[in-house]
């Protein structure tokens, strides 16, 4: 991301508002000639942002040295989602102070801010601009599909290293909504996509879009074993092939990857005998084990992540972890050990690969479909 710098010039705000006449006109005959009116209206916000963030560094947070300058380094960055701030204040500044810096900012400008973090010799922040839409696209290739919007822009899940997903948030909490987007994405890129649907209404209108789909009921529970061996056999099939070529990896034999969608996977499981379970867990666990070199991927959706259901190896195997909405404590700490998350709304979703915690927005499936992407 390009920071720019912001100037301190020791005169009134009205100084500030000359200098961005030419800069004003720029985006305007940029938004004219893109017929993108949002072009300017995204910069007269982050305008009024950097304004206020300026303002607390000149008035609240530092001095004028012998020559007039201000004792502070201040950049911006921002784009429809936020105002990134690198600041460095030239006398010595401990972290609290940075901190105190960083929630003034977030007072005066009546937004969100992120964690403080280390950039490159400057302390860094965002502040969140909350109404943000997220983007209405999709994108898919063989090894990662953008799943939704975090703040820098599209958010890919990197399947490829982290192949089965996780997906819990309560009831109405738009775990549907997320997969049939996903389903969107997937088809757009010829990708195969199955379903084994433990709750039966949700799908109803996309159930085609899927290479084929089976209801689990209660009298179809060995044609529901059945259908997930097909996944293990073609996943050994996969390795068998691959050894015989002395290759690592499924894409190296210009195999596509494959996912199965296991909604609900609460209700599917839950309704086996002592003996059906075993043979299903056999299954999934070694799916799970083996999916990421033979790309049969997992996508499996529940509403908490109860470790009945959800055991250890198979948990563990389960690096791609998604929890939408407004979950308890309880969610979090079962889904990312951790219970100091706080909840989100609807459309939203903390989201971890690689370690690594962040959250997304995600569209809503009709507005998808309907911007064509
Ligand atoms: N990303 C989103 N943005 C805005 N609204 C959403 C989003 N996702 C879902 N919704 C709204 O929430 C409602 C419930 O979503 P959805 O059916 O996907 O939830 P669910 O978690 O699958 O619920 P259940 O557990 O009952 O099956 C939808 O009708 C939709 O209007
Ligand atoms: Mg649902």
């Amino acid at each position: 991301m390009k920071y720019k710098r912001v100037y301190f010039v020791f005169a009134p705000t009205s100084v500030y508002i000359i200098m961005s006449i030419p800069a004003f006109f720029m985006k305007l005959f940029s938004a004219l000639y893109k017929k993108n009116i949002e072009i300017l209206k995204r910069y007269l916000w982050a305008r009024k942002i950097v304004n206020q963030v300026r303002c607390e560094a000149e008035y609240r947070f530092t001095d004028a040295d012998r020559r007039n300058y201000r004792t502070c380094v201040l950049e911006y960055a921002y784009n429809d989602r936020a105002v990134f701030v690198h600041v460095r204040f030239r006398k010595k500044a401990d972290e609290a102070e940075y901190a105190r810096y960083q929630q003034a900012c977030g007072i005066a400008t009546g937004l969100k801010v992120t964690n403080l973090r280390k950039d490159g010799g400057y302390m860094a922040f965002a502040l969140l601009n909350d109404h943000y839409l997220p983007i209405l696209e999709t994108a898919a290739d063989d090894k990662k599909m953008m799943i939704g919007t975090n703040l820098t822009g599209a958010y890919f899940w990197d399947f490829a290293h982290n192949p089965h997903m996780l997906v819990v948030g309560p009831t109405g909490t738009g775990k549907t909504n997320f997969l049939m987007d996903l389903l969107h994405g997937l088809k757009k890129n010829q990708i195969d996509c199955y379903c084994i649907d433990g709750k039966g209404v949700d799908f109803v209108s996309v159930k085609e879009q899927f290479k084929s789909y089976l209801r689990a009921t209660p009298n179809n529970k060995e044609e529901v074993i059945a259908y997930l061996s097909v996944f293990y056999d073609m996943m050994m099939k996969r390795l068998a092939k691959m050894e015989e070529r002395a290759v690592g990896q499924y894409f190296k034999l210009g195999l596509k990857p494959v996912f199965v969608i296991i909604e609900e996977y609460t209700d599917v499981v839950m309704r086996f005998t002592k003996n059906e379970r075993e043979r299903w867990d056999n299954y999934v666990s070694s799916i799970a084990r083996l999916g990421r070199a033979t790309g049969i991927n997992l996508i499996l959706t529940l509403q908490r992540p109860d470790t009945v259901y959800i055991k250890g190896e198979l948990r563990s195997n389960l690096m791609m972890r998604v929890v939408l909405g407004n979950a308890d404590a309880m969610c979090y700490q079962m889904a990312f050990d951790t219970q100091e998350l706080e909840p989100l709304s609807l459309g939203q979703a903390w989201v971890r690969q690689n370690t690594v915690l962040d959250t997304i927005k995600i569209p809503l499936y009709e507005e998808l479909v309907a911007c064509g992407n």
